[in-house]
């Protein structure tokens, strides 16, 4: 069984002084970093792109959890490659050809992860399940941080566990995340939790690491 990751988003943080919070949620115990890249077409907001993570690499040695929300993927995926990214992350929604897609992720040497919507089947795996490193289910719609958690996707994680069986695949949810909501996500089957507005309330390594520890107790 793979190990309990907290992933915080740095959506959540603050955007001026960015290469800080990477170091100090590092030092606060992250084991991920979960970066939210979206372009105002696939999500109705827009964060950052490559450039800002190639920065960022430098401030921390955490793993680099690239969460590709733009469309089409496939013409960038180099580029987050080559700006540090360990993962990489692509809706399967975001264009018609997924299976191509997760193998150029495959061969830029990058863990390969897909991810869905909410409203979006785990059907849509069952052809690519030897092709995966990691399954992302989306507790929220995508676009934004602080949204409320949709309960239904705790079923959702449970049964994308049963499909896993004893596959190595880590299975992420992101949306909602707080003290309050791991518990049950857990308890399905997650092993890694993405928390934006949970971690990144302001402060300093003390408060982050804090609010780590808060949602580590499940
Ligand atoms: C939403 C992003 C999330 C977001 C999570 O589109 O994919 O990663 O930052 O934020 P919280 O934890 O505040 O729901
Ligand atoms: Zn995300």
């Amino acid at each position: 069984t793979l190990p309990i990751r907290i992933a915080p988003s740095i959506l959540a943080a603050d955007f001026a002084k960015l290469g800080q919070e990477v170091h100090e949620v590092t030092q606060a115990g992250a084991d991920w970093i979960h970066l939210d890249v979206m372009d105002g077409h696939f999500v109705p907001n827009i964060s950052y792109g490559p450039d800002v993570i190639k920065a960022l690499r430098r401030h921390s040695t955490a793993f680099f959890d690239c969460h590709l929300m733009i469309t089409p993927a496939d013409p960038y995926l180099e580029a987050f490659a080559k700006a540090g990214c360990d993962g990489i992350t692509v809706h399967a929604e975001s264009g018609p050809h997924l299976h191509r897609s997760l193998q150029t992720i495959r061969a830029l040497g990058k863990k390969v992860g897909v991810t869905l919507n909410p409203a979006t089947p785990l059907s849509v795996l069952e052809n690519v399940l030897e092709d995966i490193d990691l399954i992302l289910i989306m507790s929220v719609n995508p676009g934004f941080g602080g949204q409320k958690f949709i309960p239904a996707m705790v079923e959702k994680i449970r049964a994308a566990k049963a499909l896993i069986a004893s596959r190595p695949i880590e299975l992420e949810v992101d949306g909602g995340i707080t003290p309050e909501t791991i518990g049950a996500v857990a308890a399905a089957g997650a092993n890694v939790f993405v928390a934006g507005s949970a971690v990144f309330q302001g402060g300093s390594v003390e408060a982050y690491r804090e609010r780590i520890s808060a949602l580590r107790t499940v």
